[in-house]
Protein backbone atom coordinates (compact mmCIF):
# COMPACT_ATOMS: atom_id res chain seq x y z
CA UNK A 1 0.00 0.00 0.00
CA UNK A 2 1.07 3.47 -0.89
CA UNK A 3 -0.37 5.44 2.15
CA UNK A 4 -1.00 8.93 1.05
CA UNK A 5 -3.20 9.48 3.91
CA UNK A 6 -1.10 12.05 5.63
CA UNK A 7 2.19 13.14 6.21
CA UNK A 8 2.13 11.60 9.54
CA UNK A 9 2.21 8.39 8.68
CA UNK A 10 6.08 8.35 8.01
CA UNK A 11 8.20 6.09 10.16
CA UNK A 12 11.37 6.50 11.39
CA UNK A 13 14.45 6.10 9.00
CA UNK A 14 17.92 3.56 10.35
CA UNK A 15 19.44 6.69 11.21
CA UNK A 16 16.87 8.31 12.60
CA UNK A 17 16.61 5.72 15.21
CA UNK A 18 20.34 5.29 15.61
CA UNK A 19 20.15 8.82 16.98
CA UNK A 20 16.92 8.16 18.87
CA UNK A 21 19.05 5.05 20.94
CA UNK A 22 22.24 7.55 20.92
CA UNK A 23 20.14 9.92 22.89
CA UNK A 24 21.28 11.17 26.64
CA UNK A 25 18.36 10.70 29.00
CA UNK A 26 16.64 12.61 32.03
CA UNK A 27 13.73 13.38 33.52
CA UNK A 28 12.00 16.19 31.56
CA UNK A 29 9.87 17.38 34.15
CA UNK A 30 12.57 18.04 36.05
CA UNK A 31 14.32 19.93 32.63
CA UNK A 32 16.93 17.14 33.23
CA UNK A 33 16.99 15.15 29.66
CA UNK A 34 19.80 16.79 27.96
CA UNK A 35 18.12 15.84 24.31
CA UNK A 36 14.76 17.56 25.10
CA UNK A 37 17.20 20.78 26.55
CA UNK A 38 19.64 20.50 23.51
CA UNK A 39 15.88 20.10 20.99
CA UNK A 40 14.40 23.17 22.98
CA UNK A 41 17.67 25.23 22.22
CA UNK A 42 17.91 24.26 19.01
CA UNK A 43 14.35 25.06 17.42
CA UNK A 44 14.60 28.45 19.72
CA UNK A 45 17.46 29.53 18.17
CA UNK A 46 16.44 28.75 14.76
CA UNK A 47 13.16 30.97 14.96
CA UNK A 48 15.21 33.55 16.93
CA UNK A 49 12.62 32.76 20.02
CA UNK A 50 13.22 33.19 23.69
CA UNK A 51 12.18 29.22 24.48
CA UNK A 52 10.91 26.40 23.60
CA UNK A 53 8.49 23.49 24.92
CA UNK A 54 9.14 20.13 23.53
CA UNK A 55 5.22 18.29 23.48
CA UNK A 56 3.67 14.88 22.39
CA UNK A 57 1.59 16.30 19.33
CA UNK A 58 1.04 19.99 17.71
CA UNK A 59 -2.84 19.41 18.90
CA UNK A 60 -1.42 20.02 22.33
CA UNK A 61 1.05 22.63 21.60
CA UNK A 62 -1.78 24.62 19.82
CA UNK A 63 -4.24 24.53 23.14
CA UNK A 64 -1.57 25.28 25.82
CA UNK A 65 -0.63 28.24 23.38
CA UNK A 66 -4.72 28.94 22.90
CA UNK A 67 -4.58 28.40 27.52
CA UNK A 68 -1.94 31.09 27.94
CA UNK A 69 -2.96 33.39 26.08
CA UNK A 70 -6.37 33.74 26.51
CA UNK A 71 -9.11 33.49 29.97
CA UNK A 72 -11.83 32.27 29.60
CA UNK A 73 -14.90 34.16 28.26
CA UNK A 74 -12.51 35.60 25.69
CA UNK A 75 -12.74 35.02 21.79
CA UNK A 76 -10.06 33.91 19.22
CA UNK A 77 -10.51 34.81 15.78
CA UNK A 78 -9.72 31.91 13.71
CA UNK A 79 -10.56 30.58 9.77
CA UNK A 80 -13.51 28.14 9.52
CA UNK A 81 -10.71 25.47 8.09
CA UNK A 82 -8.55 26.05 10.77
CA UNK A 83 -7.32 23.02 12.79
CA UNK A 84 -7.13 24.80 16.10
CA UNK A 85 -11.07 24.96 15.80
CA UNK A 86 -12.37 21.88 12.98
CA UNK A 87 -10.08 19.07 14.69
CA UNK A 88 -8.87 19.65 18.09
CA UNK A 89 -11.79 18.40 19.65
CA UNK A 90 -13.17 21.63 20.33
CA UNK A 91 -10.48 22.08 22.95
CA UNK A 92 -10.76 25.55 22.80
CA UNK A 93 -14.01 25.56 24.56
CA UNK A 94 -13.48 23.13 26.66
CA UNK A 95 -9.60 23.51 27.84
CA UNK A 96 -9.76 27.35 28.02
CA UNK A 97 -13.62 28.70 27.90
CA UNK A 98 -13.27 30.79 24.86
CA UNK A 99 -15.71 31.27 21.86
CA UNK A 100 -14.70 31.33 18.53
CA UNK A 101 -14.82 34.02 16.02
CA UNK A 102 -14.93 32.39 12.80
CA UNK A 103 -13.48 33.62 9.40
CA UNK A 104 -14.36 32.56 5.71
CA UNK A 105 -10.65 33.18 4.69
CA UNK A 106 -10.02 31.90 1.00
CA UNK A 107 -8.35 28.68 1.20
CA UNK A 108 -8.40 28.92 5.17
CA UNK A 109 -6.05 32.22 5.10
CA UNK A 110 -7.21 35.10 6.74
CA UNK A 111 -6.25 38.89 5.33
CA UNK A 112 -5.56 41.74 8.03
CA UNK A 113 -8.76 43.81 7.15
CA UNK A 114 -10.40 40.20 7.76
CA UNK A 115 -9.15 40.57 11.33
CA UNK A 116 -9.65 43.98 12.12
CA UNK A 117 -13.19 43.87 10.84
CA UNK A 118 -13.98 41.14 13.54
CA UNK A 119 -12.90 42.37 16.22
CA UNK A 120 -14.90 42.97 19.10
CA UNK A 121 -15.42 46.87 20.58
CA UNK A 122 -14.98 47.54 24.13
CA UNK A 123 -18.41 46.45 25.32
CA UNK A 124 -19.36 44.59 28.38
CA UNK A 125 -22.16 43.15 26.18
CA UNK A 126 -19.17 41.21 23.71
CA UNK A 127 -16.76 38.60 24.20
CA UNK A 128 -13.18 40.19 24.66
CA UNK A 129 -11.20 39.42 21.69
CA UNK A 130 -7.87 38.82 22.50
CA UNK A 131 -6.24 36.32 20.26
CA UNK A 132 -5.68 35.83 16.55
CA UNK A 133 -4.71 31.95 15.68
CA UNK A 134 -3.02 31.54 11.89
CA UNK A 135 -2.14 28.24 10.18
CA UNK A 136 0.76 28.21 7.64
CA UNK A 137 0.57 26.02 5.35
CA UNK A 138 -3.10 25.59 5.63
CA UNK A 139 -4.18 21.96 5.66
CA UNK A 140 -7.89 22.32 4.97
CA UNK A 141 -6.92 24.98 2.40
CA UNK A 142 -5.11 22.00 0.47
CA UNK A 143 -0.42 23.06 1.84
CA UNK A 144 -1.29 26.36 0.31
CA UNK A 145 1.11 29.46 1.89
CA UNK A 146 0.50 32.98 2.98
CA UNK A 147 2.71 35.35 1.34
CA UNK A 148 4.87 36.99 4.29
CA UNK A 149 3.69 40.00 3.48
CA UNK A 150 0.01 39.69 5.18
CA UNK A 151 1.95 38.82 8.57
CA UNK A 152 3.24 41.91 8.89
CA UNK A 153 -0.34 43.59 8.20
CA UNK A 154 -1.77 41.15 10.97
CA UNK A 155 0.64 42.02 13.41
CA UNK A 156 0.04 45.81 13.08
CA UNK A 157 -3.73 44.99 13.76
CA UNK A 158 -2.88 43.08 16.58
CA UNK A 159 -0.45 45.32 18.00
CA UNK A 160 -3.92 48.01 17.49
CA UNK A 161 -5.28 46.44 18.97
CA UNK A 162 -3.51 44.21 21.75
CA UNK A 163 -4.13 40.77 20.64
CA UNK A 164 -1.90 37.95 20.79
CA UNK A 165 -0.62 36.28 17.75
CA UNK A 166 -0.14 32.72 17.14
CA UNK A 167 0.93 30.47 14.71
CA UNK A 168 -0.24 26.78 13.76
CA UNK A 169 3.28 25.73 12.38
CA UNK A 170 2.46 21.99 11.91
CA UNK A 171 3.75 22.40 8.39
CA UNK A 172 5.05 25.68 8.80
CA UNK A 173 8.82 24.25 7.01
CA UNK A 174 6.64 23.38 4.30
CA UNK A 175 6.24 27.03 3.57
CA UNK A 176 9.41 27.74 4.44
CA UNK A 177 11.20 25.68 1.94
CA UNK A 178 8.71 26.25 -0.73
CA UNK A 179 9.04 29.89 -0.55
CA UNK A 180 12.88 29.89 0.70
CA UNK A 181 12.13 31.66 4.44
CA UNK A 182 14.38 32.80 6.47
CA UNK A 183 11.89 30.91 10.09
CA UNK A 184 13.26 33.84 12.52
CA UNK A 185 11.46 36.36 10.08
CA UNK A 186 8.24 33.94 11.73
CA UNK A 187 9.94 34.78 15.56
CA UNK A 188 10.04 37.93 14.82
CA UNK A 189 6.22 38.48 14.21
CA UNK A 190 4.32 35.88 16.08
CA UNK A 191 3.91 35.68 19.51
CA UNK A 192 3.94 32.03 19.82
CA UNK A 193 4.64 29.48 17.24
CA UNK A 194 3.45 25.30 17.24
CA UNK A 195 6.37 23.48 14.81
CA UNK A 196 5.45 20.15 14.15
CA UNK A 197 8.32 17.26 13.61
CA UNK A 198 5.91 14.48 13.08
CA UNK A 199 4.65 15.81 9.70
CA UNK A 200 6.59 16.37 6.86
CA UNK A 201 9.88 15.88 8.62
CA UNK A 202 9.66 12.44 9.48
CA UNK A 203 10.07 12.15 13.25
CA UNK A 204 7.46 9.85 14.68
CA UNK A 205 5.86 11.90 17.66
CA UNK A 206 6.55 15.19 18.75
CA UNK A 207 6.03 19.50 18.30
CA UNK A 208 7.78 22.38 19.62
CA UNK A 209 6.28 25.36 21.20
CA UNK A 210 7.68 28.55 20.67
CA UNK A 211 7.59 32.06 22.52
CA UNK A 212 8.69 34.23 25.43
CA UNK A 213 10.52 33.37 28.55
CA UNK A 214 7.39 34.42 30.40
CA UNK A 215 4.83 32.45 27.94
CA UNK A 216 6.88 29.22 28.26
CA UNK A 217 6.79 29.11 31.72
CA UNK A 218 3.45 29.52 31.55
CA UNK A 219 3.38 26.88 28.73
CA UNK A 220 5.03 24.40 30.98
CA UNK A 221 2.85 24.68 34.24
CA UNK A 222 0.13 24.04 31.78
CA UNK A 223 1.54 21.20 29.54
CA UNK A 224 1.88 19.45 33.17
CA UNK A 225 -1.93 20.20 34.12
CA UNK A 226 -2.94 18.71 30.41
CA UNK A 227 -0.74 15.43 30.95
CA UNK A 228 1.72 16.30 28.90
CA UNK A 229 5.25 15.89 31.03
CA UNK A 230 7.28 12.95 29.66
CA UNK A 231 9.90 12.04 31.50
CA UNK A 232 12.66 10.79 30.20
CA UNK A 233 11.76 11.55 26.42
CA UNK A 234 14.62 12.63 25.23
CA UNK A 235 14.36 9.44 22.52
CA UNK A 236 12.02 11.49 20.74
CA UNK A 237 13.80 14.34 21.09
CA UNK A 238 16.80 13.14 19.40
CA UNK A 239 14.76 11.93 16.54
CA UNK A 240 13.29 15.62 15.71
CA UNK A 241 16.67 16.86 16.02
CA UNK A 242 17.83 14.31 13.19
CA UNK A 243 14.92 15.02 11.25
CA UNK A 244 15.67 19.49 11.75
CA UNK A 245 18.88 18.74 10.48
CA UNK A 246 18.26 16.16 7.48
CA UNK A 247 14.71 16.56 6.33
CA UNK A 248 14.37 20.05 5.91
CA UNK A 249 15.61 20.56 2.41
CA UNK A 250 14.20 17.03 1.10
CA UNK A 251 10.74 18.59 1.71
CA UNK A 252 11.06 20.21 -1.73
CA UNK A 253 10.92 16.70 -3.17
CA UNK A 254 7.32 15.91 -1.68
CA UNK A 255 6.60 19.67 -3.28
CA UNK A 256 7.66 18.16 -6.87
CA UNK A 257 6.05 15.10 -6.25
CA UNK A 258 2.24 16.74 -5.51
CA UNK A 259 2.68 18.70 -8.74
CA UNK A 260 3.34 15.62 -10.50
CA UNK A 261 0.25 13.85 -8.79
CA UNK A 262 -1.70 16.83 -9.17
CA UNK A 263 -1.18 16.73 -13.08
CA UNK A 264 -2.33 13.25 -12.89
CA UNK A 265 -4.74 13.36 -10.77
CA UNK A 266 -6.61 16.23 -13.48
CA UNK A 267 -6.72 14.12 -16.31
CA UNK A 268 -8.55 11.39 -13.99
CA UNK A 269 -11.90 10.56 -15.41
CA UNK A 270 -13.63 11.12 -11.94
CA UNK A 271 -12.29 14.53 -11.38
CA UNK A 272 -13.01 18.12 -12.14
CA UNK A 273 -10.14 20.06 -10.55
CA UNK A 274 -8.36 20.30 -7.86
CA UNK A 275 -7.60 23.36 -4.94
CA UNK A 276 -4.22 25.30 -6.16
CA UNK A 277 -0.99 23.20 -5.18
CA UNK A 278 1.75 24.93 -3.53
CA UNK A 279 3.46 22.37 -1.00
CA UNK A 280 2.74 18.69 -0.29
CA UNK A 281 -0.73 18.46 -0.46
CA UNK A 282 -3.22 17.38 -3.25
CA UNK A 283 -7.21 18.33 -2.82
CA UNK A 284 -8.56 16.79 -5.97
CA UNK A 285 -12.52 17.65 -6.82
CA UNK A 286 -14.88 14.84 -7.36
CA UNK A 287 -17.34 14.80 -10.13
CA UNK A 288 -20.87 14.42 -9.01
CA UNK A 289 -21.23 11.02 -10.40
CA UNK A 290 -18.70 9.50 -7.81
CA UNK A 291 -19.05 9.70 -4.17
CA UNK A 292 -15.37 10.16 -2.14
CA UNK A 293 -16.45 6.73 -0.70
CA UNK A 294 -16.46 5.23 -3.92
CA UNK A 295 -13.05 7.11 -5.02
CA UNK A 296 -10.74 5.94 -2.14
CA UNK A 297 -12.29 2.62 -2.63
CA UNK A 298 -11.21 2.66 -6.18
CA UNK A 299 -7.77 3.87 -5.02
CA UNK A 300 -7.49 1.46 -2.46
CA UNK A 301 -8.11 -1.68 -4.22
CA UNK A 302 -5.13 -0.51 -6.84
CA UNK A 303 -2.87 -0.06 -3.47
CA UNK A 304 -3.42 3.99 -2.72
CA UNK A 305 -4.30 4.86 0.39
CA UNK A 306 -5.70 8.97 0.54
CA UNK A 307 -9.00 10.80 2.65
CA UNK A 308 -12.05 12.46 2.13
CA UNK A 309 -11.84 16.15 2.93
CA UNK A 310 -15.29 17.23 3.14
CA UNK A 311 -18.19 16.62 -0.12
CA UNK A 312 -16.81 15.28 -3.15
CA UNK A 313 -13.28 16.23 -2.08
CA UNK A 314 -10.43 14.00 -1.63
CA UNK A 315 -6.58 14.78 -0.19
CA UNK A 316 -3.52 13.09 -1.06
CA UNK A 317 -0.42 13.92 0.69
CA UNK A 318 3.32 13.53 -0.16
CA UNK A 319 5.86 12.56 2.23
CA UNK A 320 8.88 11.45 3.52
CA UNK A 321 8.10 7.73 2.84
CA UNK A 322 6.75 8.07 -1.17
CA UNK A 323 9.66 7.18 -3.24
CA UNK A 324 9.86 8.11 -6.99
CA UNK A 325 8.77 5.03 -7.97
CA UNK A 326 5.99 5.71 -5.76
CA UNK A 327 5.05 8.43 -7.64
CA UNK A 328 5.36 7.22 -10.95
CA UNK A 329 3.01 4.13 -9.60
CA UNK A 330 0.66 6.64 -8.60
CA UNK A 331 0.54 8.83 -11.48
CA UNK A 332 -0.08 5.63 -13.53
CA UNK A 333 -2.88 4.82 -11.54
CA UNK A 334 -4.36 8.06 -11.54
CA UNK A 335 -4.52 8.07 -15.31
CA UNK A 336 -6.25 4.75 -15.96
CA UNK A 337 -8.36 4.56 -12.99
C1 LIG B 1 -2.62 22.16 10.62
C2 LIG B 1 -2.48 21.18 11.73
N1 LIG B 1 -2.33 21.63 12.98
C3 LIG B 1 -2.19 20.81 14.03
C4 LIG B 1 -2.18 19.44 13.84
C5 LIG B 1 -2.10 18.57 15.05
O1 LIG B 1 -1.01 17.76 15.12
P1 LIG B 1 -1.03 16.41 15.98
O2 LIG B 1 -1.60 15.37 15.09
O3 LIG B 1 0.41 16.21 16.31
O4 LIG B 1 -1.86 16.66 17.19
C6 LIG B 1 -2.32 18.91 12.55
C7 LIG B 1 -2.31 17.45 12.34
O5 LIG B 1 -2.43 16.92 11.27
C8 LIG B 1 -2.49 19.80 11.48
O6 LIG B 1 -2.65 19.36 10.21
Amino acid sequence: MIDLRSDTVTLPTKEMKNAMQAAPLGDDVFVEDPSINALEEKVAAIFGMEKALFCPSGTMTNQIAIKVHVVPGDEVICSRESHVYCYEGGGIASNSGASVRLIEGASGLLTAAQIEANINSDDVHLPNTSLVSLENTSNRGGGVCYAFEEFYKIKDVCQKYGLALHLDGARVYNAIVKNKEDPKKYGAVFDSISVCLSKGLGAPVGSVLLGSNDFIKKARRVRKAFGGGMRQAGMLAAAASYALDNHVERLAIDHDNAQKVLKAGLSNQWVKGALPVETNIVVLLLKNEITNTEFLEKLKKKGILAVGFGPQRVRLTMHLDVSEADVITICEILLSL
